[in-house]
């Protein structure tokens, strides 16, 4: 089956075609590395691990492992290792993350959960996790403790997104600490280690860790309103699967917190999961149309802009023109 997402396809506009070709140069080795990493030579498990590496997918997490990296010598085993690491990693959360959500489609093709159940769908994450974990251990000790604690933030952040906010905090400033953690986790992951294993001062390689985790957030709240506001041929996913499944994201915590009478239905039908086509359907109507909608671009703009700030002390070469160029498109892919 073939995903509508060609592997590769971020989109960013490169304004030096040295830096793009190197970089492309990069993600083949990438894409070489990736596919031996999740082969088997037990043919189902091969062809459960490999679905969604064939499917497509825009591998943002490698390209941002090779950018960090060209603020040194890009072009190493360890920086090309790394990056599959962190595809490999969030491959696996994939996997996982679409049992959590019941989620059908996936990179523009049926999810593995659906194909062979949930079974299947946890334990292929789980193989994948481990093709990482051996990958890591060629990257020495010190790698295998940053993406220890990375993957901890990560489940961290899809367990407090499950259990919801305490009494008493409040529901925005929750999400958005899950953000950080579920997903601002690997991308500033990816970020140092590119910046790590291109061999950069430590000052160097934590400002890009920074942006990493700023331009994760503002990733995952692009995804978001993605979710709400696109069709599938762009996203690859089933529009509106988190309201389906109740989950709050931020343009509905914004929409719940309005006190506007004239969101008074919009704030009802998303107050519980939307199981019913025709609510669902109209839930998706009023928010694309909602300030709610309006507000959750302007914090994807804010979190880009912190990413941007990050690199205020980074030499001013090509690869930071480009890491700019990507923060813009997180936050034009909303429209
Ligand atoms: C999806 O990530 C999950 C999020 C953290 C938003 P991507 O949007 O990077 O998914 P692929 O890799 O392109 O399929
Ligand atoms: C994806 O999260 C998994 C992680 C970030 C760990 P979401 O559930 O928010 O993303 P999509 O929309 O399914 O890709
Ligand atoms: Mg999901
Ligand atoms: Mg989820």
């Amino acid at each position: 089956m073939t995903g509508t997402q060609a592997p590769n396809a971020v989109g960013i506009e490169f304004a030096d075609s040295v830096l793009e070709a190197s970089v492309r140069d990069g993600l083949g080795a990438v894409e070489k590395a990736l596919l031996a990493a999740v082969s088997s030579e037990d043919e189902f498990i091969a062809t459960a691990a490999k679905h969604l590496v064939d499917a497509g997918g825009k591998r943002f997490r490698p390209l941002v492992t090779l950018l960090a990296a060209h603020f040194g010598e890009p072009h190493t085993e360890e920086v090309t290792l790394s990056a599959v690491v962190c595809e490999l990693t969030h491959l696996a959360t994939l996997y996982h993350d679409d049992v959590m959500d019941e989620a059908s489609v996936r990179r523009g093709v049926v999810s593995a959960n659906s194909r062979w159940g949930n079974s299947v769908a946890i334990l292929t994450g789980d193989f994948l996790f481990a093709r990482a974990s051996d990958i890591l251990a060629d990257l020495g000790p010190e790698a295998v403790r940053i993406q220890a604690r990375c993957f901890e933030r990560l489940v961290t952040g899809q367990i407090r997104e499950t259990v919801g906010p305490k009494p008493g905090i409040d529901p925005i400033d929750h999400y958005l600490a899950v953000l950080s953690e579920k997903t601002g986790s690997l991308i500033a992951t990816s970020a140092e280690f590119g910046a790590r294993f291109a061999g950069l001062e430590d000052h160097q390689i934590e400002a890009l860790r920074v942006y990493g985790e700023q331009i994760g957030v503002a990733f995952q709240i692009s995804d978001d309103i993605l979710d709400i506001d696109s069709d599938s041929v762009q996203s690859g996913k089933t529009p509106g699967t988190d309201l389906r499944e109740g989950v709050p994201t931020l343009p509905v915590l914004y929409a719940l917190q309005d006190t506007d009478p004239n969101g008074a239905r919009l704030r009802a039908l998303v107050s519980k999961p939307l199981t019913d086509d025709a609510e669902h359907a109209e839930a998706l109507g009023l928010l694309r149309a909602s300030s709610a909608l309006v507000q959750a671009r302007a914090t994807t703009l804010e979190y880009a802009e912190a990413a941007r700030a990050a690199l205020a002390d980074l030499p001013d070469v090509s690869a930071r023109t480009a890491l700019d160029a990507l923060a813009d498109l997180v936050v034009s892919r909303t429209g």
